[in-house]
């Protein structure tokens, strides 16, 4: 038997025992236990109490029998930690109080320190590395993609148009620039932390680049999370790049340093893998699926492990992040398929 869990055998492009699979916001929002765990207030909160973030780390590994448990954290972490004021709220998502719309709130964003700004975090990881030691589960880091974080910095909230981001981009390029070169220090600190203390591969967020034209990915978005991805390297771990929306942009996505491209559901994955190019997939159920009938829900599942079979490598996941209502019964049925059937679907289908 191979010491590698089935998440980074599939991750480093070699065969899996079985396909693996785990689920992007699996940690929170559709678990009772979570709901039960974490009660009021901010989910930053939360996450600045280890034994309460490595619980909720674990609950879905337990309950799913996932094969990789992903971080309780959030994207703006570190940007809370250093200051820069800046909440989530429940049922919107981050808001900060004085957005960033000039020269000087650069000032606002002084580098990380890691064992005085997040030192829960690296409890969290620690405690959470050890238990699944035993396992052959895998713990998944990760940090907001600059373009991704300065969305929220400059917005000052969740947006669907991102125009003071254009704006911005547009206005004063070299501001924008120096803002995206500060988010991404921010980011390798923070990704560094997570896998000194044993986290053992890393996702990069860039959910909403796709909000970009190809143009604009690649002049405004692309070079920092580039520089994010290089800079972590030789850390020797999976890197993960995922986004929504980019169907346009996968291409550029593959040149970014990542070793596995996160797709969302919008292209199917044999198709993405002619955009790709050379490297393992992450992906692609609709996550609204799991609102469907049973039927509907497993024959989706079955064409994406046939689909994905085409990849050098292929990690079932959603498309984007569980939605809220989801039944927890309908994610352990796409786990337990995942796990019976992947393997043999996907050798068919080669
Ligand atoms: O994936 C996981 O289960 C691990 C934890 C995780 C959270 N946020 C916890 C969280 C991860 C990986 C994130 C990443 C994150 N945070 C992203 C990228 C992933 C994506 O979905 O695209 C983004 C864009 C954010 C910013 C953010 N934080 C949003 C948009 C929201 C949603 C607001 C809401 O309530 O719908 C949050 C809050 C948040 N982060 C929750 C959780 C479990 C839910 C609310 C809560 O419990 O307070």
């Amino acid at each position: 038997m191979s010491s590698l869990s089935p998440f980074l055998e599939a991750a480093s492009g070699q065969e899996p025992r079985h396909t693996p699979v785990w689920f992007m916001r699996q940690a929170g929002r559709s678990l009772p236990e979570y709901r039960a765990l974490r009660g009021e207030g901010s989910i930053l909160e939360a996450i600045k109490t280890p034994e309460i973030a490595a619980e909720v780390t674990l609950q879905p590994v337990r309950r799913y029998g996932v094969d990789a448990a992903i971080l309780f954290s959030d994207i703006v972490v570190p940007v809370a930690a250093i200051g820069f004021g800046i909440d989530v709220i429940p049922g919107r998502g981050p808001v900060a109080e004085h957005p960033f719309t000039s020269r000087s709130d650069l000032t606002r964003l002084r580098p990380l320190e890691v064992d005085q700004d997040i030192p829960y975090v690296i409890e969290t990881v620690r405690h959470v590395a050890a238990e699944l030691n035993a396992q052959d589960t895998t713990l998944i880091g990760f940090a907001g993609a600059p373009f991704t974080v300065a969305s929220y910095l400059v917005e000052g909230g969740p947006s669907r148009t991102f125009t003071k981001v254009k704006a911005l981009m547009y206005q004063d390029p070299e501001l924008w620039d120096d803002l995206v070169a500060v988010l991404a220090d921010l980011s390798i600190s923070f990704l560094r932390a997570q896998i000194n203390a044993g986290a053992q591969a890393l996702q990069l967020f860039d959910s909403w680049a796709g909000a970009l034209s190809p143009n604009e990915y690649a002049r405004f978005a692309l070079p920092a999370t580039k520089h994010v991805l290089e800079s972590v390297s030789d850390l020797k771990v999976p890197r993960i790049l995922f986004g929504v929306g980019t169907g346009e942009l996968l291409g550029q996505m593959a040149t970014s340093g990542a070793d596995v491209v996160g797709v969302d559901w919008r292209v199917p994955l044999d198709e993405a893998t002619q955009r790709i190019g050379n490297h393992p997939l992450q992906g692609n159920l609709d996550p609204a699926l799991c609102f469907a009938p049973v039927d509907a829900l497993e024959d989706a599942t079955r064409d994406i492990l046939r689909r994905g079979a085409k990849a050098p490598g292929h990690i079932f996941n959603l498309g984007h992040g569980v939605l809220p209502e989801t039944d927890p019964d309908m994610l352990k049925r796409v786990v337990d398929l995942v796990h019976n059937e992947g393997r043999t679907l996907a050798k068919e289908a080669q």
